[in-house]
């Protein structure tokens, strides 16, 4: 069989801990199951920054194109507040969106059962709770340009950033959430800011035409970004599939993984378009969690996030389906049996470390 090749950048903070559970279950897939994944491991973020003063060497980014799928950590930290702003660690992560062309940025919202009272919302509110982000990732206000700080020379600057979106984008983004909408409860919320931002005037435009043009089957419906937010926290199950640009999805999608109760349990996938001749496209797997530098080093951080991401790699980049499915089923299996990671410590249950919760999942996987 064709090897499946992966490239990892576990990065700074927690990324290392967290992607060190995932390598057990990718070790275990390649002996056990003849997955024939071949991993090769690179440099991302403050790390990187260490070692050549950039925050993805060049190199590191030739490999990330060329694998068939890409598993990332996370990014920064405290020791480098003070790095120039080009080679923060943050750079790392947005030059692997962009040069990737990854536009499409699926984070689902799943509330597990087992987690249903962990959640800062109350339990009916949030329980059986299943909702996909769909955030583009390549647009927006995170790439425009202008994008600087200016000295207007009367002791003032200017700090400007650009919000900017072409039709095409805007097409790409809500083809894909259409397109995930039909395989679920076949609903789309488009959000955004039209009643003050033209980038929303358009925004609103494109995906009203795209959805009457190709996806008239699917429930559309439209919703300001602010109000988003707040029916969000609100009554959360009234969503199916949310899509919404680069700095709103960023957000939006905070408050959704903080309903299922920690930020420690959102995967997400960053999909590329299928190429024209091989149908594959590039691809990159992260926690949605950032590099929780506080915790750090002390093996009490939450993997499941990052495993529930390589579940997504094993579904959307290698099709396997079945052992996806088996993945989400094993995490599922060990917070019923009421282990948990301190992050989502509740009463009744038992505290374990990152590599017991790695361990643990990767048991009830093994069957
Ligand atoms: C995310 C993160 C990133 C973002 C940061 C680390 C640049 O918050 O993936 O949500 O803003 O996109
Ligand atoms: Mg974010």
């Amino acid at each position: 069989m064709a090897t499946r090749s992966l490239f990892l950048l576990p990065g700074d903070g927690i990324g290392p801990e967290a992607m060190a559970e995932v390598r057990k279950i990718i070790g275990f897939m390649n002996d056990k199951e003849a997955a024939g994944f071949s991993t090769d491991e690179g440099l991302v973020g403050g790390c990187a920054y260490d070692a050549h003063g950039q925050a993805i060497s060049d190199a590191d980014m030739e490999k990330a194109m060329a694998a068939d799928a890409v598993l990332f950590g996370a990014v920064g930290g405290p020791k480098w507040d003070a790095v120039p702003y080009e080679v923060r660690p943050e750079a790392g992560l947005l030059r692997c969106r962009k040069d990737m062309e990854l536009f499409a940025n699926l984070r689902p919202a799943i509330c597990y059962p087992a987690l249903a009272n962990s959640s800062s919302l109350k339990q009916d509110v949030i329980e059986g709770l299943d909702i996909l982000i769909v955030r583009e990732l390549t647009g927006g206000v995170y790439f425009g340009e202008p994008k600087e700080i200016i000295d207007l020379g009367n002791g003032q600057k200017r700090g400007i950033d650009t919000q900017v979106y072409d039709t095409y984008e805007i097409e790409r983004i809500s083809a894909v959430a259409f397109e995930l909408a039909r395989t679920r409860k076949n609903e789309v919320c488009s959000m955004e800011k039209r009643n003050v931002m033209k980038s929303g005037v358009l925004w609103n435009e494109v995906v009203t035409a795209t959805h009457k043009a190709r996806f008239p089957d699917v429930k559309l419906s439209h919703m300001l970004a602010d109000a988003g937010g707040m029916q969000l926290v609100r009554r959360p199950k009234q969503f199916d599939v949310i899509v919404t640009d680069n700095l709103f999805g960023d957000m939006l999608s905070d408050i959704a993984a903080m309903l299922t109760g920690s930020l420690g349990m959102l995967p997400s996938a960053s999909l590329g378009a299928p190429d024209a001749k091989t149908g594959k496209r590039k691809a990159l797997y992260e926690p949605v969690h950032g590099s929780a530098p506080d915790i750090a080093g002390q093996g009490i951080a939450n993997p499941i996030a990052m495993i529930a991401s390589f579940a997504m790699c094993l579904r959307y980049s290698f099709n396997m389906v079945a052992e996806a499915d088996r993945l989400e089923a094993a995490i599922a299996a060990v917070l019923d049996k009421g282990l948990r990671t301190g992050d989502i410590m509740s009463d009744g249950c038992k505290q374990i470390s990152t590599t017991e919760m790695g361990d643990a999942i990767l048991a009830a996987y093994a069957g």
